[in-house]
């Protein structure tokens, strides 16, 4: 077959849900990641419905030269190639899109931008001495040199990452090195490598005193520790559990916060479900008593110290799962509203038990539109109104889109 034959052209109507171009062809539907609407492009001329980008014969106006030198190559970005303004669009047309594939009619708000200065938490892969992300939707491993997505904050923490592997590569294990920036330098956790022998640990401990980090942990558990890992949440500072989740960027968590706290405006007792280390309870506190729930462990843990702040108002940090044993409108009556921020598969559950309370005003925050409009739509025929609903952006340059809505009764 000559090198023409194995190739196709096919023009892109549009961006799919996952960032890809889809371009509609007599055999149906074919994704072509990293090209725009509007654009004709040459792709492989295989069967698969996912197809890869040979070349763009003709560039949409809204291209944009890509920030990063690994883009195309790492898994890690999807739309570096798309003005901001059009991207922006795109993202709140992924909340609009899921909302009405579940026949809710609601207003949407301009996405808000919360990249601010990058992120300030990833998780890099190691396989042996390498070290990066995977390539997208396989297990390669792409070799990084830089992130322009992470915060200055995170600066060392390709080399850390390196540091670690080189010291783990006999192991022959893949590793995932979650780094996150704290006030202290960086806090690292390392998964993957098993058991350790003690000269491996006594190496990693040497390394953490050379990079001056904040603490090193293995699965959790310590190895260094040079200073607390503490991060700021509204007025109180907060130790971090080990490879506790963080919101990606700082200004996501702020932007997220100030949103529940202006729609709890004049709340005098509010509930936190899935609060995690409490970036949202924590600044409740500042002015309404809260109840707050999570089924991680060391997370109620590091809220239940951080609640002891002076000034605040009193946190009941409990430990629960609430898939299984979501909160019952009974343990809600004293609640002026509810904040749920669940996980990504959503909080069906406790939405159906809030549909069955009388608790007037219920904030969810998510971070995926399917699940949102699900647990939507089971809010909604409970008797709430959608009331608002605004994208905010704290995954620049992926398909991820986080959502706040208010629902009221
Ligand atoms: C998206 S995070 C949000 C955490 C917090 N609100 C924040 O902004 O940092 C989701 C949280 O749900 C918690 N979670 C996951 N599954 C859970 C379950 N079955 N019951 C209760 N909490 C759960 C996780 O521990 C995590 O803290």
């Amino acid at each position: 077959m000559s090198a023409l034959a194995a190739t196709e052209r096919l023009l892109i109507d549009r961006i799919g849900q996952r960032g890809d171009g889809i371009a509609e062809t007599a055999t149906g539907q074919v994704f072509v990641p990293y090209t725009l609407p509007g654009e004709t492009v040459i792709v492989d001329a295989d069967r698969a419905e996912r197809r890869q980008l040979v070349s763009v014969v003709s560039p949409s106006a809204e291209r944009v030269a890509p920030i990063c030198p690994h883009f195309g190559d790492c898994g890690g970005c999807a739309m570096q190639h798309w003005d901001l303004p059009r991207y922006r669009e795109w993202k709140r047309g992924l909340v609009v899109t899921a909302l009405s594939q579940a026949g809710i009619e609601a207003p949407v708000g301009d996405t808000i931008d919360a990249h601010g200065n990058g992120r300030r938490r990833v998780v890099l892969h190691a396989r042996g001495r390498d070290v990066g992300f995977t390539a997208a939707r396989t297990h390669r491993l792409v070799t990084i040199e830089q992130c322009p997505v992470l915060a200055p904050s995170l600066a060392g923490a390709i080399t850390a990452a390196r540091a670690i592997a080189d010291i783990l590569a006999v192991t022959k294990k893949p590793l995932d090195i979650q780094v996150t920036a704290t006030e202290s330098g960086l806090d690292i956790d390392v998964r993957g490598s098993g058991a350790l022998s003690s000269s491996r640990s006594a190496a990693l401990v040497l390394v953490a005193e050379r990079l001056r980090l904040a603490r090193l942990t293995r699965h959790g558990e310590m190895v260094a520790r040079r200073a607390a890992p503490t991060v700021m949440m509204g007025r109180t500072r907060l130790e971090l559990p080990a490879g506790a989740f963080l919101q990606p960027t700082i200004a996501g968590e702020e932007t997220l916060a100030n949103l529940v706290l202006q729609h709890c405006d004049g709340a005098t007792m509010v509930a936190d479900l899935f609060c995690g280390v409490g970036p949202f309870a924590l600044r409740l506190a500042e002015r309404a008593r809260v109840l707050a729930g999570d089924a991680d462990i060391p997370a109620i843990a590091a809220l239940t110290e951080a609640a002891k702040t002076p000034g605040l108002k009193p946190i009941d940090a409990q430990v629960r799962d609430l898939f299984r044993r979501p909160m019952i409108p009974s343990e809600l009556k004293r609640a002026d509203a509810v904040v749920f921020d669940p996980p990504r598969q959503g909080a069906q559950a406790q939405a159906q038990e809030l549909a069955g309370s009388r608790v007037e005003l219920v904030v969810a925050v998510s971070c995926n539109a399917a699940s949102f409009a699900r647990d939507a739509r089971i809010l909604i025929d409970g008797g709430y109104r959608l009331t608002s609903v605004t994208p905010v952006d704290q995954f620049r340059y992926s398909a991820h889109i986080e959502i706040v809505a208010r629902f009221e009764r």
